[in-house]
């Protein structure tokens, strides 16, 4: 066992950790604030190959391996966790979806401008009824000629208003159930197909989310991800690699407690002492740490699997479960260390608190990890 990045890796995370330093974090605060989606921090990210992902670069890509990735998402994630999401889910959900189901032709057509910024994507499963339960979906696609007829909402999709063009998932048939679950890939401009900015999330604040909706939106044949039936496997199959990218982005969030935290300990003065010099302290940061160490352990192990192609379902699941309730726990801390400042956004840290928040909650949320963990170890589904 490694436990040494090797020295491509450790000069990505300089490289990486300067640009967020010097390009993300001095407007963070002002882009949280107003709500503002910082779409020239995404093509200066484009521009060093960060939106390449693990994408061969045949297609465009920037060929990482997926410790290399994680770290990525860590440093972003530690700066601004709007823009670690809208890169999540550009490179783990949408190149990985097209790059491992679609056909030649849509990864030539879509890969290279989404590695390259050119064009922004989006993953539409989600509905408003249909959540943690991604199966009852009700979007429909009825078939129409050479193509398909789509009718239905999506909701809380993340870059769902700048999206050039959505992975929607959508039943086919009337009688329900994942094997009549297809993917299509919309593009923005599509007559029917229209979106909705969902403003005022508790955290996230500079990223968009939106509403989709589909209203007799017609779609061509070879907008079709895989086959009919496969629509399902595919999102889930997405997911393992999304939740990958939210754990990374919460290991991110959590250094960016410690080393707040740290900070603050050692020249904040009370009782004519820094206040780290006093156990109660020293405790809040030690559990912070561990935190740290143990997250971060996890996603590079869920990333080792990735890198050799093994099942990685379990593994990705556990890492972000326990890394997103870590990075409230530590964000929840950092916020105390800092007293009434870190209730105000003159520090970071509250902001790291709201934003951890929705990682225990998207792509699956704490209690779902928790079912999915369960089901693997004990072999026996929740839900049936
Ligand atoms: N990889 C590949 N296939 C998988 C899989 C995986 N990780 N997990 C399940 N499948 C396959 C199964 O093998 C099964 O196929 P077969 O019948 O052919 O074997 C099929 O999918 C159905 O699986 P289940 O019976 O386990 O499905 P379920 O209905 O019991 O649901 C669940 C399981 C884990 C609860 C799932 O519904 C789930 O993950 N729910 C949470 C959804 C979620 O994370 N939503 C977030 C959306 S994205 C977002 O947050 C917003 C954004 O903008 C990014």
């Amino acid at each position: 066992m490694d436990f040494e990045l090797n020295n491509t890796q450790q000069e990505l995370r300089t490289m990486v950790r300067k640009f967020a330093e010097e390009e993300i974090t001095p407007t963070a605060r002002e882009n949280d604030v107003k709500e503002r989606f910082p779409s020239e921090i995404i093509r200066k990210m484009a521009a060093l190959g960060l939106l390449g992902g693990t994408v061969p670069k045949e297609f465009g890509g920037s060929a990482f391996d997926w410790i290399s990735d994680a770290i990525i998402f860590e440093e972003i994630g530690r700066a601004c966790s709007s823009v670690r999401t809208t890169l999540s889910v550009q490179v783990s959900l949408v190149e990985q979806v097209i790059f491992g189901w679609g056909n030649e032709e849509q990864k030539q057509k879509y890969l290279p401008q989404l590695c390259k910024g050119e064009i922004i994507g989006c993953f539409a499963l989600t509905e408003p009824e249909a959540g943690s339960d991604a199966v009852s979906i009700k979007t429909l696609a009825r078939p129409k000629g050479d193509g398909w007829v789509l009718n239905g909402a999506k909701t809380w999709i993340t870059n769902g208003g700048v999206a050039d063009v959505a992975v929607v998932f959508a039943q086919t048939g009337p009688s329900g159930g994942h094997k009549g679950i297809a993917a299509f890939l919309v593009e923005k401009g599509t007559p029917g197909f229209t979106s909705m900015e969902i403003k005022g999330k508790l955290g996230l604040r500079a990223s968009n989310t939106a509403g989709l909706s589909f209203k007799e939106c017609f779609v061509a044949g070879d907008a079709l991800l895989g086959t009919v039936g496969e629509g399902f496997t595919i999102a889930m199959s997405a997911l393992d690699n999304g939740r990958y990218g939210v754990a990374a982005g919460c290991v991110g969030i959590i250094q960016g407690c410690v080393d707040a935290g740290t900070r603050y300990a050692r020249e904040r003065k009370q009782f004519n002492r820094p206040i780290g010099s006093f156990q109660l302290v020293q405790d809040m940061i030690s559990r912070m740490v561990v935190d740290l160490e143990a997250a971060r352990l996890l996603v590079y192990r869920a990333g080792y699997l990735k890198n050799r192609g093994a099942p990685n379902t379990l593994e990705t699941s556990v890492a972000k479960y326990f890394a997103s309730e870590a990075a409230v726990r530590a964000a929840n801390d950092a916020v105390q260390i800092h007293g009434a400042y870190g209730y105000s956004n003159a520090y970071p840290v509250e902001r790291y608190l709201r934003d951890a928040k929705v990682a225990t909650i998207y792509e699956g949320t704490s209690q779902i990890q928790k079912l999915i963990i369960g089901e693997h170890v004990l072999g026996i589904r929740a839900f049936t």
